[in-house]
């Protein structure tokens, strides 16, 4: 994969052979620019590869119509971002709000589902704050609740506890692996390292845009 800026060519991955089985939790290692998000952002059609391919369930998100592809993100793919991508004029409650009514709950049921969230994640009281008025490990819970919600079969979360407290860390990874067990999920977990490797089924180390050691 090739990113072709102003005048220069980077070189982000190279040789990338990736099978990624159902419900496994894999774990993306490596170092601050060993090439982790432009694999994820990859491997969820975000960005397309300059060459290569990525296929999900048989097919070739690549050369999917752009239609296509944005009805299989929001049905199938979750999305959790480095940088939490929270809409910084709505609540928190229209934030997750907005993750799950295209997906035709009932509006009746929706606040009841959504307040439940909340309360998993002990955030009840925030939902009518802006994300702005939570701490980094609040807002970043808030992008896990409205990635959850939405009850995907595939969850690529990119460094989601990178900018978090070791114990923060700690829960955010307990709610990831509960929603597996009670939901069944392939969850896709790139890091630099702070993320306990006893959830993983597997582990691959980036450096330098190649997966350097063999899945453990
Ligand atoms: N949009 C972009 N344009 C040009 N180069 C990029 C872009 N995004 C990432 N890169 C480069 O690709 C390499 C891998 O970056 P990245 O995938 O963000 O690594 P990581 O997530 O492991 O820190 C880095 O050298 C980075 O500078
Ligand atoms: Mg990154």
């Amino acid at each position: 994969m090739e990113y072709l800026s102003k005048n220069q060519r980077v070189n982000a991955l190279e040789d990338i052979n990736l099978h990624i089985n159902k419900n496994d939790t894999i774990l993306l290692k490596g170092r601050s620019g060993a090439g982790k998000s432009t694999l994820l952002n990859l491997m969820c059609g975000l960005i397309k590869p300059t060459s290569g391919k990525v296929i999900i369930d048989n097919i070739c998100i690549n050369e999917l119509p752009d239609d296509r592809l944005s009805n299989l993100l929001s049905e199938k793919i979750g999305i959790i971002f480095q940088s939490f991508n929270l809409l910084p004029t709505y609540t928190v409650y229209e934030n997750i709000e907005i993750a799950i009514v295209p997906k035709g709950f009932k509006v009746s049921l929706v606040k009841e589902y959504i307040m439940s969230y909340l309360e998993k994640f002990n955030l009840k009281d925030k939902a009518y704050l802006l994300p702005t008025e939570l701490s980094v490990g609040q807002q970043q819970k808030i992008a896990i609740i409205r990635t959850l919600i939405k009850q995907p079969s595939i969850i690529f979360a990119d460094e989601p506890t990178g900018s978090v407290d070791e114990e923060t860390a700690g829960e955010i990874l307990t709610h990831l692996v509960n929603f597996k067990k009670e939901n069944g999920v392939t969850l896709v977990i790139a890091t630099h390292g702070n993320i306990s490797e006893e959830f993983a089924d597997r582990i691959y180390t980036i450096e330098n845009g190649r997966i350097k050691t063999e899945p453990l």
